[in-house]
């Protein structure tokens, strides 16, 4: 008995891990294992010597089996302990940060745009930036070797040396979605078409590519004054007071009568406030559609009159945000980008407010 105690319990206290305990624990107090073996002879003792044997076996079993949980608790603190040394992290290190975009200026008041237009029933309509000759020029009342053409300074697709058809431009307005909305819903009609036009030039105003809304509606009974409403509505919405406006009699060749139209603005301290003071902004070539515009969208316009408007995005921006140079919006530098950028969560809404 003794040697069996000495044997396990040394065992035990020798064992480097959890398979090596219960190899020792089927050996020695497993079903077939030793003290079971033994216990099994205690059948064929004298009464006197099973009770002696019978008490001491049960303690021997009881040792040995308090030991291996000894051990095994012992061995799992030990694994413990390691684990808690290499898997140690620093929870005063700063967390790293992950970069976080903004929304371009651009973004922001093309949403302010479309927020404003939808609450006056405008939807949104869309055309190619890649435009043929007819949808960007003669459907609009301007057709070849008008001097409109030259003004555009427009960019040309290639063609291939013997193919005689006009090539596709690079569209120089989004007027073309006029023909192309006209086409796709008939009269009567409101929408909106915002996006990007290309013109060869640049200066501190000028960028090659940059960024129009196009506005139009067509109805029995649309006249100028609507006009004049809806846009001021829209100064209004958009600079968040009343804006005085300024028609000046102008020329297009798809609007008749022609009006750009100004926003009233003052310099002050080199400063640009708008809505006061005796100074004008242009901001917008506007009027009333031209009949040959309306018949090329497939609408008659003995029938239906419309108007037509279209701003200059990026230059609402600039007004609007007191941003000086329109090239810099495009140079992607994340220097202005972090400076003039909005938080991604703030949108706008006509019920929220427009701009923070
Ligand atoms: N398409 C004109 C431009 O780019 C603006 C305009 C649009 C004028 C609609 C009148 C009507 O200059």
């Amino acid at each position: 008995m003794d040697d069996l105690r000495d044997k396990y319990l040394g065992a035990v206290s020798g064992a480097s891990d959890e398979a090596a305990l219960e190899d020792i624990r089927l050996q020695a107090v497993g079903k077939k294992g030793e003290v079971a073996l033994k216990m099994r002879e205690l059948g064929k003792m004298t009464p006197e010597e099973r009770k002696l044997m019978g008490p001491k076996l049960n303690a021997l079993k009881d040792e040995i089996t308090s030991a291996l949980a000894a051990k095994k608790a012992a061995l799992e603190d030990v694994a413990l302990e390691e684990r808690l040394q290499s898997e140690w992290l620093d929870v005063t290190l700063p967390g790293r940060s992950r970069g976080k975009g903004s929304i371009h200026p651009v973004s922001q008041v093309s949403e302010e745009i479309y927020a404003i237009f939808a609450d006056l029933g405008f939807a949104v309509a869309e055309g190619p930036q890649v435009e043929s000759d007819w949808y960007n020029f003669d459907s609009l009342n301007i057709p070849p070797h008008h001097p409109a053409r030259q003004e555009f300074d427009t960019f040309y697709m290639h063609r291939a040396a013997d193919d005689e058809r006009a090539p596709h431009v690079l569209r120089t307005h989004t007027s073309p979605v006029q023909i192309r909305a006209m086409e796709a819903q008939g009269a009567p009609i409101r929408v909106i078409a915002p996006g990007r036009v290309y013109r060869c030039d640049y200066d501190q105003t000028h960028t090659p590519m940059f960024h129009q809304v196009e506005g139009m509606a067509i109805g029995k009974d649309i006249s100028m004054a609507n006009l004049k409403w809806v846009l001021e509505e829209f100064f209004h919405a958009f600079f968040g007071i009343k804006v005085k406006t300024r028609f000046r009699a102008s020329h297009f060749p798809f609007t008749e009568p022609s009006a750009e139209v100004d926003i009233q603005c003052s310099w002050v301290d080199g400063q640009l406030r708008i809505g006061e003071g005796d100074g004008w902004m242009e901001v917008l070539g506007s009027g009333m559609m031209h009949p040959k515009v309306l018949k090329a969208g497939g609408i008659d316009p003995d029938q239906y009159q419309g108007f037509a408007f279209g701003i200059g995005i990026d230059r609402l921006a600039m007004l609007k945000y007191g941003i000086p140079d329109l090239r810099a919006f495009f140079d992607s530098d994340l220097r202005w980008l972090r400076h003039y950028g909005f938080a991604s969560l703030d949108m706008p809404t006509l019920h929220g407010g427009l701009s923070k």
